[in-house]
């Protein structure tokens, strides 16, 4: 390897979420593939949103592929955000590919290699610099070699970190008992937690694993504001 490229890893991605690189560092390794787990409404597609605005304010483009929700509607929420998103989806700069049209279209089920692959070719073909995928599980609903998942995933890490692109990877969070795949293979593994405390619904963030980095790996208060997901340095209760 060379030094030029060892040295490169000491660079930093800023996340976009404002309060999370104080956790890890700075931000996020370039060209890693990070997991943002978390429960139904937990803020998984508004972080990658936020993600990928902060690509744009460095002048990498941005791509958000929906697994199985229209894109439509993820931009139409969105741009209740103040973001400033619509702009840069009408430059170019972030652009929505709509995987479930292939999910869907095709009336049946894939070879999880056939599902990376077309991942592959859409990632290429924008030459994005910052990808979202959202959420990967769902294409756990579409393959006929479930058996092959954690190759698939390995296979895709492996080709993402050659094209150098900065990857987040969302998944629904099935237990906070047991830990899937992408757990394990991705760069970094990001729980946002929502629960109920004493009647009131608690919401947080959890940088569990940053590969190369060391990070605060306690919980933390998060909040929804008209700017998205916000951290705290404080825990949330
Ligand atoms: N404009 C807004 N301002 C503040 N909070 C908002 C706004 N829009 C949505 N929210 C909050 O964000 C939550 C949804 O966030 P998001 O869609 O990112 O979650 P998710 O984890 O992707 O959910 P899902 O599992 O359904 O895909 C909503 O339930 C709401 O609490
Ligand atoms: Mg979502």
């Amino acid at each position: 390897m060379y030094v030029g490229e060892l040295l490169k890893s000491l660079d930093r991605a800023p996340s976009g979420v404002p309060g999370l690189d104080d956790l890890i560092g700075g931000g996020f390794l370039p060209g890693r593939v990070y997991l943002v787990v978390g429960p139904p409404g937990s803020g998984k597609t508004t972080l990658g949103i936020q993600f990928l605005m902060s690509g744009v304010k460095n002048g990498e483009k941005g791509l958000f592929v929906s697994l199985f929700e229209n894109p439509k509607l993820i931009t139409q929420d969105m741009l209740r955000y103040n973001f400033g998103l619509l702009g840069h989806v009408q430059a170019g700069k972030i652009v929505f590919n709509d995987f479930g049209q292939i999910l869907f279209g095709a009336g049946r089920k894939f070879a999880w290699d056939e599902l990376i692959k077309y991942l592959l070719e859409i990632i290429r073909k924008e030459e994005a610099k910052r990808v979202v995928i959202d959420s990967f599980n769902s294409l756990e609903y579409s393959v006929v070699d479930p058996e092959n998942k954690r190759m698939a995933l390995g296979k895709l890490m492996r080709k993402l970190h050659e094209l150098d692109v900065t990857t987040l990877i969302t998944s629904e969070m099935m237990s906070s008992e047991s830990y899937t795949d992408e757990y394990y293979l991705t760069d970094g593994v990001i729980v946002l937690h929502h629960f109920m405390r004493n009647f009131q619904m608690v919401r947080a963030l959890q940088v569990l694993k940053m590969r190369g980095v060391p990070h605060d790996s306690n919980l933390k208060r998060i909040r929804f504001t008209e700017e998205g997901i916000r951290v705290y340095p404080e825990a949330p209760f």
